[in-house]
This record gives structure tokens, C-alpha cells and sequence, in this order.
């Protein structure tokens, strides 16, 4: 109890601290890690089930139907490292497909949401042992130590949040992830580079659950920090960056406006926008490079038959024979 509430705590101060330099820095700029407070899970999982986001229902069907030889892949009395795990929907399809899983341990910038997910977990799969972990990915971490009557560790990072890293970011995530696994592999999941104009639907959905998620920032921003955003001031703006390679959100000022935070006073110019979110989209090819760079070793790689999303199996070199 003491621990979410110290844990809640340092989450406010370091949201605080983002939100204020990200209002100084010119262009405004903001990580999307801050989107998720309790609300913005739920708008969150509110998109993961829209027609246009097609991310969530591709990645799941791909799991379910390759869970035989993922499973087959990590081996039995298996401890399951989930990275950003929000919900274990998509790692109980693995748990499902495993033998005797021994230990699953989700880890997440803040974990309070899992304690019921925890016991329904435990219950589920008699000999699991459910471990959540806060941390925050961006950062070193350390897992649980392995137990060695265990069988190998794996690690999971789906629902292409490994998009929401820049590469260099996404690189040194791999790196540090695999450092953590101790030679266990890790199972990725990647959108794929695809017509602008589907990804463009994608993250501008009829309904505007983007817009709301993307707004919902400063929602917060009010909420936590006592700041004074008129949330319905600012346009929801995504577009697909070709050069890039990814999608960017940005909220853009409707009018010139002063608001304030944190006793500090910010104008936005009219049109002005705060960049709120890049959703990187990769090639296979191209996430392969990117984990070569950091020795890991790409096996297997899962895509639907439309090549909207890619699962990616990434071994560390001692596995991946
Ligand atoms: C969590 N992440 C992979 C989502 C994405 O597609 O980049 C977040 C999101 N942003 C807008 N819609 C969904």
C-alpha cells in the first residue's frame, strides 16, 4: 500500500517535471508514456477495439495462431517476462500454450491495476507464480533472479509499443531487455509499413477515441498538476511521416491561449502544437537490422496474410542455433 502510494508519488513529480520542460522546449514535445493514467487505459483499450485500429485484433490473432510452436519455442516450466503489459490478455494466449508456465512478470511504468489480474492469474494456471515489476522501460531495471529449477526465460513486448521508442530508443531497449533475460529470447510484436492512407484511419478513427486519448493528456495535466488547459482549445492532429517512417500525434493550438502550470505561465501562438506521441512502423527487414545491431538474432517472424503486423521471435546469440 505504502509502496503504490511512494510509487504514485514519483510518477506525479516525474509528469510534472516532463510536462514543464516539455512546454519550454521548442518544438513542444512530451513522451507518450504519460498518456496512460487511468483514463487513458481506458480510452486505450477503447481503441484497441475499433474497427480502423486494426493493431490489437492482427497481433491477437497472430498469437493464438502460432501459440503452438511459441510455446514449443520457449519450452516448458517457462518464467514469461511481459514488457508495458497493461493487460495479460495477450500473454495468457501464450500461458495458455505453455507447459507448466512457472512464473509471469508483467512490468509496467506503474502496476497498481494488476493486483486483481494477479490472484484471477494464479488461480488460472496452478504453479504460476505472478510477479509484477514497476519500472519504467525507458530505464535500467532489474529482473526477479531466475530460479534455477525453472525452465528458460522469455520476454514479451506486443501491441507495437516498441513503435512508441524512437529506433535509438528502441535499440536500447532491446538491449537492456535482453541484458535482463539472461539469455532468454524475446517475442516482439511490430506494425508494419503499409499505405499511409490505412494508417492514417488508423490513429483519426470515426468516433474520435484517438482525439479523446490524445486530449486526455491535458485532462491530466489539469487533474494532477492543478493546470489549466481548455482540453477542447486543441486539434487532435495525426499524420503519417513517410521519412520517418511513423505516425505523429500532435495537439495544435485552435487560437493563441495562455495557460498555466505548476505557478508558470505558457502561451501557445495559434496553430502551435505540443508532439505528443510517434508510433514508428517498421519493415521486417528493417526490425531486423535494428536487432542484429544489438545482437540479438531474428528466427522466426509471424505476419497476417495482408502484412499488417509482424510477430518477431529474437533470440540472444548463445540460443539461436
Ligand atoms: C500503445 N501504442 C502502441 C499505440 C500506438 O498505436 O502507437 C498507442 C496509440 N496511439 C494512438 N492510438 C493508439
Amino acid at each position: 500500500m505504502l509502496g503504490d502510494i511512494e510509487q504514485g508519488g514519483a510518477i506525479l513529480a516525474q509528469f510534472a517535471q516532463a510536462m514543464l520542460e516539455a512546454l519550454r522546449r521548442r518544438p513542444r514535445s512530451i513522451a507518450p508514456k504519460f498518456f496512460y493514467d487511468q483514463r487513458g487505459m481506458q480510452l486505450f483499450e477503447r481503441i484497441c477495439l475499433l474497427d480502423e485500429y486494426y493493431l490489437t485484433r492482427t497481433e491477437t490473432a497472430l498469437l493464438r495462431e502460432h501459440a503452438g510452436q511459441i510455446a514449443a519455442l520457449i519450452g516448458p516450466r517457462a518464467e514469461l517476462v511481459e514488457f508495458g503489459a497493461g493487460s495479460p490478455d495477450k500473454a495468457k494466449i501464450v500461458l495458455d500454450a505453455l507447459a507448466q508456465p512457472a512464473l509471469y512478470v508483467p512490468v509496467d511504468l506503474s502496476v497498481e491495476g494488476l493486483s486483481a489480474a494477479r490472484r484471477e492469474l494464479e488461480r488460472a494456471y496452478p504453479g504460476l507464480r505472478v510477479e509484477p515489476l514497476a519500472a519504467d522501460l525507458m530505464a535500467p531495471f532489474s529482473l526477479p533472479d531466475r530460479s534455477s529449477t525453472r525452465g528458460c526465460r522469455a520476454g514479451l513486448f506486443l501491441g507495437s509499443t516498441i513503435g512508441n521508442f524512437s529506433p535509438v530508443e528502441a535499440r536500447d531497449f532491446l538491449a537492456r531487455a535482453a541484458r535482463a533475460l539472461n539469455g532468454g529470447a524475446l517475442l516482439v510484436g511490430v506494425d508494419l509499413v503499409k499505405d499511409p492512407a490505412r494508417l492514417h484511419r488508423a490513429y483519426n478513427d470515426a468516433q474520435e477515441v484517438t482525439a479523446a486519448f490524445n486530449r486526455n493528456l491535458l485532462v491530466r495535466a489539469n487533474r494532477e498538476l492543478g493546470a489549466d488547459f481548455d482540453p477542447t482549445g486543441f486539434h487532435h492532429y495525426a499524420f503519417y511521416q513517410p521519412d520517418e517512417q511513423r505516425i505523429e500525434m500532435h495537439l495544435v493550438s485552435a487560437r493563441r491561449q495562455v495557460v498555466h502550470l505548476c505557478g508558470q505561465e505558457f502561451e501557445f501562438a495559434d496553430g502551435e502544437s505540443l508532439h505528443t506521441e510517434n508510433s514508428y512502423k517498421y519493415t521486417v527487414e528493417g526490425f531486423h537490422a535494428l536487432a542484429r545491431q544489438v545482437g540479438l538474432a531474428p528466427g522466426p517472424v509471424w505476419c497476417d496474410r495482408e502484412r499488417l503486423f509482424s510477430l518477431h521471435w529474437l533470440a540472444q546469440a548463445a540460443q539461436s542455433a
